[in-house]
């Protein structure tokens, strides 16, 4: 069956990107030129995703401003000349059709998810998770789309190989491989951010799923769990008892995007594979090597 829906729950505060996010959504925090939202919502569209719903919350109007035509500046951008910069926003606001739901209070991603229960109806659909960026020649989604329907339509969790010692950052899932695969796995347990002491398995979701409608009787029946917030990772141990849920180890390069760190890795990852800025920020590299003496 079709995917034709990705749910991307942007509600969340940024704490970590203070004090830039008092103002600025933390998606929309750029990445050399584009905002970390673009890549995500580029993903979901490579994946063949046709409608992307995100779930908001107060202050996170540029998000859905981003996506929207902006014809002032369309108008100022003709005006002047700038074909080129012109072509470029008008294609950002044609990308997707884009659906916004208001999570008024934040409850847990668990909560975020089922805000989306109407607008995604009786389907299967993608769940997306913007603070890490997955790259790689075949979209990490697509690779989930592939296993859901190659075994029924089921629901599919993206899953990595984690340090054990990070496992309290994550979902943790623990399953069996299916006949001959080496990637794909029957899940039979899902923890969240369990301490590396008792953790399943090193095998960490960085938010990438495929799900059937089902999940959100499964959220609405759940009660609050890890820090007081309803959370997907329960829900998802419940569906698993009524029907087959899939871990998949996905190919990709993924950059945890939601910590400075993993930031300023994108930062120089993506410039260096990109072609206009490849030699600029070598050459920047090779400057402060020298400058600051770094062995
Ligand atoms: C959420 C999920 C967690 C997942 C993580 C990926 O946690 O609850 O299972 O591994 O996203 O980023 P959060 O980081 O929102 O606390």
């Amino acid at each position: 069956m079709k995917i034709r829906r990705a749910v991307i729950p942007v509600a969340g505060k940024g704490t970590r990107f203070l004090p830039a996010t008092k103002q600025v959504p933390k998606e929309m925090i750029p990445i050399i030129n584009l905002p970390m939202i673009h890549y995500v919502v580029e993903e979901a569209i490579l994946s063949g995703i046709e409608q992307v719903i995100f779930i908001t919350s107060s202050g996170k109007n540029a998000i859905e401003d981003y996506f929207d035509r902006n014809f002032e500046l369309e108008d100022f951008l003709i005006k002047s000349g700038k074909l080129k910069e012109l072509e470029l926003i008008q294609q950002i606001g044609k990308m997707v059709e884009v659906t916004s739901i208001r999570q008024k209070e934040q409850l847990g991603l668990g909560h975020a998810v089922l805000c989306a229960k109407d607008v995604v109806g009786n389907e299967p659909f993608a769940v997306i998770l913007g603070d890490e960026i997955v790259r790689g020649p075949n979209p990490v989604t697509k690779q989930l789309i592939e296993v859901s329907q190659k075994n029924n339509n089921s629901s599919v969790i993206g899953v990595m190989e984690i340090d054990p010692q990070e496992t309290s950052k994550y979902g943790i899932v623990k399953g069996d491989f299916i006949n001959n695969e080496k990637h794909t796995m029957r899940m039979t347990t899902m923890v969240e951010k369990p301490h590396p002491s008792v953790a399943p398995s090193s095998l960490a979701t960085p938010g990438r799923y495929i799900f059937k409608p089902e999940i959100f009787d499964a959220l609405k029946v759940i009660p609050k769990g890890v820090g007081g917030e309803y959370q997907l990772t329960d829900a998802i141990n419940l569906l698993a008892k009524e029907s087959e849920v899939y871990a998949h180890i996905f190919e990709g390069e993924r950059f945890d995007t939601g910590n400075i760190e993993g930031y300023l890795n994108a930062t120089i990852e993506f410039a260096l594979m990109n072609n206009d800025s490849s030699a600029m920020m070598k050459k920047i590299i090779k400057e402060k090597i020298q400058k600051y003496n770094i062995k």
